[in-house]
């Protein structure tokens, strides 16, 4: 089996800072630190995921140079994938929609990735539309020589994620009491919390969505403005018996964080940051000054128009 392994992307993905907000939190609520995944070589977590993924797809021999990739995806993970791709000679297709950030569809052509658009309804991101882009990604992975990327059901997906966890053990040197982060396929907040544990950290879990999408809360998804969190179906890697707690956060938050961090703390992230930023500041408040929350910066501002 050959196990595809790339100098540049080993040492590009990963490693990226730990950050403690010193400006945002109130004087009396506790720590409040950002795993800051910016970092990363296409400005989101994500390249953490598509290099598992491609890299364990390679080694059991589902993928080989030359191959065509699939995914349907809002941008993040297919950029991601995109570069991953361009690095091991196989074809991407992003099956997208203009409901998601243009820069985004740009850096996956960028990669040389064909991106197909399923258009929107007024830009809103709907369980419909999600719905339309899985349907048109799987009639293409049905095509010969095309491995699904499976973004919501691969093994390899929790795996990209469990160093994660381990960084930030070794980045806090104290015990994390809380983490929390905003779940899409759910893959980033279980493998951190996998890679937590296997570091001894055990802290309370609480998983995050936006307050106009309350699936998890509710059992009703909704249209809102938050790309890769709030999917309208229960996130595939989420074990909701596994969470202390599932909170919602009002999208109008979560925008006006990323310009808070950014102006505050030198953090320019997307709204998926931002909604779990508003909410670690919201907990560290409410267990007061001893406590330490950790949360995900989950991607870099700049891809984004405010
Ligand atoms: C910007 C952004 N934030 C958060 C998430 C959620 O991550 P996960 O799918 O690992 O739950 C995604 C997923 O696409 C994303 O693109």
């Amino acid at each position: 089996m050959e196990l595809f392994s790339d100098p540049y992307l080993e040492q590009a993905i990963g490693g990226t800072p730990l950050v403690q907000l010193k400006n945002l939190p109130s004087p009396s609520s506790g720590q409040v630190w950002v795993k800051v995944e910016s970092g990363n070589p296409t400005g989101s977590y994500k390249d953490r995921m598509a290099y598992c993924v491609v890299k364990n797809a390679f080694a059991r021999g589902d993928l080989k140079p030359g191959d065509r990739m699939v995914e349907y995806t809002g941008g993040s993970t297919g950029t991601a994938l995109a570069h991953v791709a361009a690095r091991c000679e196989i074809k991407f297709i992003a099956v997208s929609s203009d409901a998601f950030a243009q820069s985004k569809l740009d850096a996956m052509r960028a990669y040389g990735a064909e991106v197909i658009i399923i258009p929107s309804e007024e830009r809103k991101i709907t369980p419909e539309l999600i719905a339309a882009m899985k349907q048109r990604a799987y009639e293409i992975a049905e095509e010969p020589n095309t491995f699904y990327a499976d973004q919501f059901g691969s093994p390899d997906v929790i795996g990209g994620y469990v160093p994660v966890g381990k960084e930030i053990a070794d980045q806090i040197g104290s015990d994390v009491d809380v983490f929390c982060a905003a779940v899409g396929t759910g893959g980033a907040f279980t493998g951190t919390t996998k890679g937590l544990n296997q570091a001894g950290q055990a802290p309370e879990l609480i998983a995050l969505e936006p307050l106009q999408s309350p699936f998890l809360t509710t059992g009703q998804g909704g249209a809102h403005r938050i790309e890769g969190i709030g999917l309208g179906f229960a996130p595939p890697f989420l074990n909701l018996d596994r969470c202390d707690e599932i909170r919602a956060i009002d999208e109008n938050e979560a925008f006006q964080m990323c310009k808070k961090l950014a102006v505050e703390e030198g953090i320019f992230c997307g709204p998926s940051t931002g909604l779990n930023v508003t909410a670690a500041l919201e907990i560290a408040s409410e267990r007061g000054p001893d406590s330490v929350t950790v949360t995900l910066g989950c991607d870099h501002g700049s891809k984004y128009n405010y």
